[in-house]
């Protein structure tokens, strides 16, 4: 490891102490970041994770939706950002205002939101719902009930599929990065490895989720590459997820898959990539930049967050 990113590790150590901060990352930051880490998980995880927080100080290791989320929960603590700018192109296709009419000119509906939304969705929004719990989510509604389903029209129509409910809007929204994958190049690694089990986050298109053996969000992923016994796995999500693959199983042979253009390098995720070591050790010494959010925004919010952990 180089020194310089050795030392930075030794003063994130020393800041945590001296701040009483404790940090959750995604994994989908980079694998120094995620060794600087006290908890890793995915975006229900680390929701859940950020309740139970006894520390005052939280530093976010993950994009600015992910940070509201925690803030939104624990409304107490300080939550730090070190990179405010991490969007997430989910987040941005869906705009409080726009779905407020929307929901507005379909009064009937209850209104579903993913986890990657701003907290101004959150706050418009009946119940939540993340990758591991969506089909969950949807199920808990009756069946009659008509749904508006936001931002990833990718992992709703991916739950229609599977719950066969037809009531279901879907908002126009997708991941600029599971949208890119090839199902050309998918299929020549399962010739070059045809034993390979393909694993695959439902964010990704309907083409690209009917070959995939296991679907699910990056926390069921890694467990389902632990416990299912092959030895190859075509990976089909952003790329940040190999360094915890291959932390926990180093026997077990993980392979990206591309992008439909290799040269791109789009099967990462820009946003996630913008948090850095130097960026953490500023944002420590600074404790700024914070997530702030408006009281009444924050408690509407948290209802739809709280429903959606209810249900787990
Ligand atoms: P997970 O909930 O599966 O961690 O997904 C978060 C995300 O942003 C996927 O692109
Ligand atoms: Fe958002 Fe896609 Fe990045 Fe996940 S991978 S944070 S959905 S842009």
């Amino acid at each position: 490891m180089a020194t310089n990113q050795q030392q930075l590790m030794e003063r994130i150590a020393e800041l945590k102490r001296e701040k009483q901060a404790v940090i959750l990352a995604h994994y989908y930051t980079t694998p120094e970041v995620q060794a600087v880490a006290d908890f890793l998980g995915d975006s229900l995880a680390l929701a859940v994770k950020a309740q139970s927080i006894e520390a005052p100080t939280i530093l976010f290791a993950g994009v600015h939706f992910m940070a509201e989320t925690a803030k939104v929960l624990c409304p107490e603590k300080r939550v730090l950002i070190p990179c405010p700018e991490a969007s997430c192109s989910l987040a941005e296709s869906c705009r409080a205002e726009v779905l407020a009419r929307f929901k507005a000119e379909h009064p009937n509906h209850l209104v579903v939101s993913y986890v990657n939304t701003t907290v101004g969705v959150k706050a418009h929004t009946d119940i939540c719902c993340t990758s591991s719990n969506a089909l969950q989510v949807v199920e808990s509604i009756p069946a009659d009930q008509p749904i508006i389903f936001a931002p990833d029209r990718n992992l709703g129509s991916y739950i229609q599929r599977l719950t066969g409910r037809e009531n279901m809007l879907l908002w126009d929204g997708a991941c600029h990065v599971h949208e890119e994958f090839s199902l050309e190049k998918i299929l020549d690694l399962k010739k070059q490895y045809p034993e390979a089990k393909v694993v695959v986050h439902p964010e990704c298109k309907a083409h690209i989720v009917a070959v995939a053996d296991f679907v699910g969000s990056t926390a069921a992923i890694l467990e389902y590459c632990g416990r299912c016994g092959a030895t190859d796995f075509i990976v089909v999500t952003e790329s940040g997820i190999l360094a915890e693959m291959r932390k926990r199983h180093p026997e077990l042979n993980f392979i990206p898959a591309p992008p439909i253009d290799s040269s791109c390098g789009c099967n990462e995720c820009n946003y996630m990539k913008m948090v850095t070591l130097e960026k953490i050790v500023e944002c420590l010494e600074n404790e700024a930049p914070e997530i702030e959010i408006e009281e009444s925004v924050r408690k509407a919010a948290e209802r739809s967050i709280l429903n959606m952990i209810a249900i787990k």
